[in-house]
């Protein structure tokens, strides 16, 4: 099953966050040259989408099981891509994003157990047209926040009307326990309304919160392994 965790960007969306920047980034040219650069990571994202659902019906047909529980998939908005370049020190033009970001088109894959993580990573890489760029592992080294999940870059080829475009999109996959944790724990941290006493609070709490649940997670998949 696969999620849109905001709409997905289309032309019009992508005219509309340009024309409300402020400068000269409104040029015509510029702006034709974002939405084809969307559209090809948005063909990505769809490429990705449907290989991920591929590979889950194919391992429950051979053994039984579903490592996949859901697929969220999202298009970076234009203004957080503008300040992503911005914050890396690049120029804040489409030029700029292919080589240095590698999340204009993203995927998260929630998986039922721990070990479905290194599964679905596995089966993915395998096939032939699929390249890995980048690769972090913070299951196997969380973040001091708490923050559990495997982190990909992957490219695939798109095939354009005129061209092939081997195209990268960012996959994060983590289990369904990782995916509750992380998404109050991101409330949290980029909420900008929550005063500092609570954040600290909630912060100690919450990173306990994630060695529980990975504490919880671990032996679940005990008991699934067992039956
Ligand atoms: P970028 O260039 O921004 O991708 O830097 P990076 O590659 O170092 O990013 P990182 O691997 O830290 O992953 C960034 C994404 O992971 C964020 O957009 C969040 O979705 C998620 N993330 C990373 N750290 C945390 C965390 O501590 N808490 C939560 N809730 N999410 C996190
Ligand atoms: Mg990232």
């Amino acid at each position: 099953m696969i999620l849109e965790r905001e709409n997905l960007i289309n032309v019009n969306d992508i005219k509309r966050q340009m024309s409300q920047l402020t400068d000269d980034r409104r040029d015509g040219e510029e702006i034709s040259k974002f939405v084809s650069y969307y559209q090809l990571c948005r063909a990505a994202v769809g490429e990705f989408g449907t290989k991920l659902e591929n590979l889950d019906s194919d391992y429950q047909v051979r053994h039984n099981h579903n490592p996949i529980h859901h697929i969220e998939v999202r298009m970076k908005d234009v203004g957080s891509l503008i300040g992503k370049l911005e914050r890396k020190g690049l120029e804040p033009t489409i030029d700029s994003v292919p080589g240095n970001i590698f999340d204009v088109g993203g995927l998260r894959v929630i998986t039922n157990y721990l070990d479905d993580v290194y599964t679905v990573e596995k089966n993915l890489l395998a096939q032939t047209d699929v390249k890995l760029i980048k690769r972090k592992d913070y299951i196997k080294n969380p973040k001091p926040s708490g923050y559990r999940s495997l982190h990909l870059v992957v490219s695939v080829p798109v095939f354009q009307s005129d061209s092939v475009q081997v195209t990268p999109v960012e996959i994060q996959i983590r289990t369904v326990g990782m995916d509750m944790w992380g998404s109050l724990e991101h409330k949290l941290r980029y909420k900008t309304d929550v005063d500092e006493d609570k954040v600290a609070k909630y912060s100690a709490e919450l990173q306990g919160y994630s060695d529980e649940i990975n504490h919880i997670e671990t032996n679940m998949q005990k008991i699934f392994h067992d039956l």
